[in-house]
């Protein structure tokens, strides 16, 4: 029988917000290979355009391909939003039908209803997230009278990747965009943070908010999700490498990765440079 290519799962984030959820696959599925990789050089990619993002995102999947995975995790919401269906529908098709890439934005879609009982939920995210309305439309897919009400904070992903977030001056645009949120739903009783790098303010989130109100980050809904799709589709997980190793790798500096990736980890990591896009 033909021996099946085997590769790491690969985590793409256009920083380190994708380390967020590498966190908790790794330590759902600790047996699997893992490879990061955060497009830094470009990040964000929150106020970029439809196109930008989406040729960005295709230059990490091929590059990813070209390092072996099979499997792609787009632990990014902005590239979930803008890149995924066309990658999904019009390159995988023409580059390998076998390859997988997944995004975050579904697997949250399908339990985020589960934690309101007001029936409506915020959701904070980029601005090329909440342009996209990908939430609305997965959201009332699997829960159709949830009401949605969405706020973009084009401020918090450069505060988190300059390391700010711990400032003051993050105070004030976590307050303001807390208040604008509630000021348009204010039954709101659970709110997700839908970007992959709002975790890092999540004290300052839980200090701005009324006391009860349910903050879903994504990591572990995404480490459920896969481990219920590796079981789905065994061959796919068949194609996965299990030596329990995590590679990481950035288009900017290493230096930095290193230091700022590590508190979005939560433990030291020693990370590689790659060219994205030559
Ligand atoms: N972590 C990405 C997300 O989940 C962010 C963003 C960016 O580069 O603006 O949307």
């Amino acid at each position: 029988m033909m021996q099946l290519e085997k590769g790491p799962i690969g985590v793409f984030d256009s920083g380190y917000g994708g380390l967020t959820i590498l966190k908790e696959l790794v330590q759902a599925l600790p047996q699997y290979d893992y490879l990061y990789l955060g497009d830094n050089a470009r990040a964000p990619y929150g106020t970029r355009s439809f196109d930008t993002v989406y040729q960005y995102t295709l230059e990490a999947v091929q590059w990813f391909f070209s390092q072996g995975c099979e499997l792609v995790i787009l632990a990014c919401n902005t590239a979930s939003a803008k890149a995924l269906r066309s990658i999904q529908q019009k390159n995988l098709p023409l580059i390998d039908p076998h390859k997988r890439v997944l995004g975050v934005i579904r697997p949250t879609a399908e339990v985020i209803g589960q934690f309101s009982d007001t029936g409506e939920i915020g959701i904070l995210a980029t601005n090329g997230t909440v342009e996209s309305d990908s939430y609305l439309l997965e959201i009332a897919h699997f829960f159709p009278t949830i009401k949605v009400y969405q706020e973009a904070c084009p401020l918090w992903v450069p505060l988190i990747e300059n390391n700010e977030f711990n400032s003051p001056g993050a105070d004030y645009f976590v307050q303001k965009h807390l208040q604008q949120l509630m000021q348009k739903g204010p039954k709101i009783d659970t709110i997700l943070l839908a970007c992959t790098h709002y975790p890092l303010l999540m004290p300052k989130i839980e200090q701005y908010l009324p006391k009860g109100i349910n903050i879903i980050s994504q990591g572990s809904i995404v480490a459920q999700s896969l481990i219920q799709y590796l079981k789905k589709h065994p061959s796919i997980a068949s194609t996965c490498s299990k030596n329990g190793q995590i590679r990481f790798c950035t288009t900017d500096s290493k230096a930095q990765f290193d230091a700022n990736g590590a508190i979005f980890f939560g433990k030291p990591l020693k990370s590689e440079h790659i060219l994205l896009g030559h």
